[in-house]
């Protein structure tokens, strides 16, 4: 019996201590780069080291973009005698730990994907029975962010799977942002706040607007459904409605636009997944605009809203410190909007406010006067409404 107290008294907190996620990593929505919306499995370190350099080079990193993340493919297809994960000898051959060291040395962050599974989405070792080992060979390499898939995962109870991983990751001693990419099918918004700084929502998004494929939608949809989980949002657990698609060849200027605008109210992670060595001078202006940017990693924290729908119109807002409002316009209809505002009738808003349009980069006047302005098709107008006092 007496051993028994001991076990209760000595052991117990102890493995509690042990039971948590890094708290503090992710205050603010994690900014990066991903390499799958663009590459998919055609990944290498030369393609990896490039776009570290593209990303410092075009401004990005100054913005905020601070993870590169390698998705599926990195892998060999089996893992070595002692279980260990091996990197593709021809495609990484200097290693992990190399191209980590190189990403800290460009003042990057590492990240990596595996899988709650057996094995990944395309083919690769997963890490189901072996999480305690991966989180210790992903802490000896430097990884500072682990994106885990949830392909294969058979009769696995989700936030249990994503537990051990978390617990894993916690034991291993090396401080990572915990994505949990489970498509959102076991509402990872109620459950993962204590086991990771990020959950994603939906299936994954494609290059298009609102096209719709089996496993894959257009951002229009993933938006569409994001409404109502903002309650669940907030400092070191976002709702994650997946990665960019700006400046990818399926959206229009207005489309990348818009998707940076509405996920940046969404405070949204926001992982580039274009090529940033070939991204035009447009695009660069939209992934660096460090006015949207700010909405998004605004530290109050809060998920914008969907404050209107109607046919070809919608209105997004989302509250930032010190009392100010963003508020997105977006025109979702096939022809040219032309709006008219009447602030007074924007309940949100108390008192006046002045106006600031985010994309022109420029004071627009205050909320004393109605507000019109047209609107492209899929574009939007973003403004900051900052109180008058
Ligand atoms: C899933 C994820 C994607 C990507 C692929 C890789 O589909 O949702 O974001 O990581 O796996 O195979």
């Amino acid at each position: 019996m007496r051993g028994r107290g001991l076990f209760f008294i000595l052991i117990v907190p102890v493995l509690q201590v042990m039971a948590q996620k890094f708290e503090g990593l992710a205050l603010t929505p994690p900014m990066g780069w991903n390499s799958w919306n663009t590459f998919e499995t055609r990944i290498d370190e030369v393609l990896i080291k490039e776009m570290a350099e593209a990303l410092i080079e075009s401004g990005m990193q100054a913005a905020g973009y601070r993870y590169i993340v390698i998705d599926d493919g990195w892998e060999s297809m089996e893992r070595d005698s002692l279980g260990n994960l091996v990197p593709d000898p021809e495609r990484f051959p200097g290693g992990m730990k190399a191209l980590g060291d190189f990403l800290h040395e460009k003042g990057f962050k590492f990240g990596i994907h595996n899988c709650a599974g057996s094995t990944t989405c395309s083919g690769y070792p997963g890490g189901r029975g072996h999480e305690f080992q991966d989180a210790r060979i992903y802490a000896s390499w430097g990884v500072d962010y682990l994106k885990y898939d949830w392909c294969d995962h058979g009769t696995a109870d989700a936030k249990e799977t994503y537990k051990t991983m978390r617990d894993a990751l916690y034991a291993a001693g090396r401080p990572v942002v915990f994505s949990l990419c489970e498509w959102g099918n076991n509402k990872p918004w109620e459950w993962g706040r204590e086991v990771g700084h990020l959950w994603r929502t939906t299936g994954d998004v494609t290059d298009c607007y609102d096209c719709q494929e089996v496993y894959s939608m257009g951002w229009k949809y993933i938006l569409a459904s994001q409404v109502g989980l903002e309650k669940y949002a907030g400092p070191d657990g976002w709702n994650d409605p997946d990665m960019l698609e700006v400046g990818n060849p399926g959206l229009s200027l207005a489309e990348s636009r818009a998707m940076f605008s509405l996920w940046s109210i969404l405070a949204a992670p926001l992982m580039a997944g274009n090529d940033v060595r070939s991204m035009t001078d447009d695009i660069k202006t939209i992934l660096t605009n460090k006015e949207v940017i700010a909405v998004d990693q605004d530290l109050l924290g809060k998920q914008g809203v969907q404050f209107m729908l109607q046919r070809g119109k919608e209105i997004w807002v989302k509250e930032l410190s010190d009392g100010a409002w963003a508020v997105c316009f977006f025109n979702t209809g096939d022809d040219d909007l032309n709006l008219r505002i009447n602030w007074s009738h924007v309940w949100i808003l108390k008192g006046d406010y002045h106006i600031r349009d985010l994309w022109q980069k420029k004071d627009i006047g205050t909320t004393r006067k109605h507000f019109s302005a047209t609107i492209p098709s899929h574009d939007v107008i973003m403004l900051k409404m900052i109180p008058l006092r």
